[in-house]
């Protein structure tokens, strides 16, 4: 059974393997084209022009099997044999780089026409950012003080009973104490209720002539309403030198004004009262037609300050005064609530 099997399997080999003819393999050359071409014909993307190459120049594809059948032809008919499969080969092979040069490139085509771009929309808005308001006119009034040859001192927030009040003139128990309700740190620190105790500071540490203008926040109990707020911002400035008198205190408060607000602004002085400076005043401003807006106090700074911090009041005279920044913003913008300045809100902030 087993000896039969092997007999024909044999014979059925020896059939099999009958040498071809040249004129055959002619024959099977072109059924191979021919195939070849069909499936080309067939072929749209690179995994299909894949799967053809394999299957016609794979290891086991139709025309390498071709090509082992050489060794078959007698050795004399052998370059015209190998010629032919050579031929279809290189003609195969071409097609493949052709068809994969179109496949690639019509699939480039496709990409350009699915991501179209529009080169005339507008580019996405980064919004950028701005100093705050108060700080844009902080910044303009120290510049328009410097120009007129004032330096920019500054002191601490968390100011001493001596600073912020005696030193000032206004002793324990004065009732001008009142007018400054203060956040008290301990019994004798305070957050500073305003920036004149930097005038102690600067003259305490420099001899005359003082030309100084100190920006900063100041602190005071009030509640929060359109016009208070427990934090705000001041501008002290103080000249002292030999023959200033209340003359050069107001034309340097007009110059300011003008400089800083421009045409359409009216001022007004009137007398007020100040333990630190005799005599003292008061500056509104307003635009043409609207409310009158108390800006600053000032005045001619008081003989008991310049002997308190060891100047001489016979020989130089001083004049002061502290300007409100919040005041100048809201007078300028015609901003109505001054707690709009404190609440972060993009909307309000972004107008400026
Ligand atoms: N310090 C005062 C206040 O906050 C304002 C002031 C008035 C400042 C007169 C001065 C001045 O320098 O001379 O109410």
């Amino acid at each position: 059974m087993r000896e039969w099997r092997v007999v024909w399997s044999r014979a059925v080999l020896l059939s099999i393997m009958q040498p071809m003819t040249l004129a055959e393999l002619e024959r099977k050359v072109e059924e191979l084209r021919a195939a070849w071409r069909a499936a080309l014909a067939e072929v749209t993307d690179a995994e299909a022009l894949e799967a053809a190459r394999i299957r016609f120049l794979g290891r086991k594809g139709h025309l390498t099997r071709l090509l082992s059948s050489l060794k078959e032809f007698p050795p004399q008919e052998r370059p015209h044999a190998g010629r032919i499969l050579n031929q279809l080969k290189r003609e195969i092979s071409q097609a493949i780089e052709e068809k994969g040069r179109e496949i690639e490139q019509r699939e480039w085509e496709r990409r350009l026409a699915a991501e179209r771009y529009d080169f005339t929309l507008p580019g996405k808005w980064r919004p950028l950012g701005h100093l705050h308001p108060l700080t844009q006119v902080r910044l303009e009034i120290e510049d328009i003080f410097m120009r007129m040859g004032f330096d920019v001192a500054s002191g601490p927030e968390v100011e001493d009973d001596y600073h912020n009040f005696e030193a000032l003139n206004i002793p324990e128990d004065h009732p001008a104490r009142d007018e400054w309700d203060s956040f008290y740190i301990d019994d004798t620190h305070l957050l500073r209720t305003h920036t004149s105790p930097v005038q102690i500071r600067v003259m305490k540490s420099r001899k005359p002539p003082v030309r100084i203008i100190c920006p900063g926040r100041c602190y005071r109990r009030d509640t929060p309403d359109a016009t208070h707020s427990p934090v705000f911002h001041q501008v002290e400035l103080l000249w002292v030198e030999r023959g200033l008198t209340m003359a050069h205190l107001k034309w340097i408060i007009e110059e300011f004004v003008r400089r800083f607000f421009g045409p359409g602004y009216e001022m007004r002085f009137s007398a007020d009262f100040f333990p630190f400076t005799e005599p003292s005043a008061q500056v509104h401003i307003r635009r043409e037609g609207g409310p009158w807006l108390e800006i600053m106090g000032a005045g001619m700074v008081d003989p008991a300050v310049l002997t308190e911090v060891g100047y001489d009041p016979e020989e130089v005279t001083g004049f002061a005064f502290g300007l409100g920044i919040e005041r100048m913003a809201m007078l300028r913008w015609g901003i109505e609530d001054i707690r709009l300045f404190y609440q972060n809100d993009i909307r309000f902030l972004s107008q400026f």
